[in-house]
């Protein structure tokens, strides 16, 4: 099992969202987040002061998912979360060691 944390564009979301559900994908948890990639050090100007842009607000998502199903969900992310330019975002994959429905009790799998 591997857990995906996609950090987007807000203005992407519904078209992300839409293309996972198409997808088959059930749950996810989404928050407002925000942050800062490269560009973190550039510099603004306002009303004769210069300011450092820090935080970009982002909407990050995070699903668990099979293996074998982070090929495809990767590419929807590739495909409906970029403009082609600087801040569309990024994803980072890492491995699950457990799942656990609290409801059932159920473990791994049967529990995504
Ligand atoms: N290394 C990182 N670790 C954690 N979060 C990150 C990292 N890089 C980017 N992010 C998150 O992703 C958001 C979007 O990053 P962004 O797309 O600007 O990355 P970038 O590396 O600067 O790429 P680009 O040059 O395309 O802008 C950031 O606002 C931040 O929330
Ligand atoms: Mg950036």
């Amino acid at each position: 099992m591997k857990k995906i944390e996609a950090i987007i564009r807000p203005e992407k979301f519904k078209v992300v969202r839409d293309a996972l559900a198409q997808h088959g994908i059930s749950g996810l948890t989404v928050s407002e987040v925000a942050g800062c990639g490269n560009q973190k050090s550039k510099k603004g100007f306002f009303r004769g002061t210069t300011f450092e842009i820090q935080l970009v607000p982002k909407i990050k998502i995070e699903m668990v998912v099979s293996a074998d199903q982070v090929d495809s969900i990767v590419d929807i992310f590739l495909k409906e979360a970029s403009t082609d330019t600087i801040g569309d975002g990024k994803i980072f994959i890492s491995p699950v060691e457990e799942v656990i429905r609290i409801r059932s009790g159920e473990r791994g799998q049967e529990a995504i």
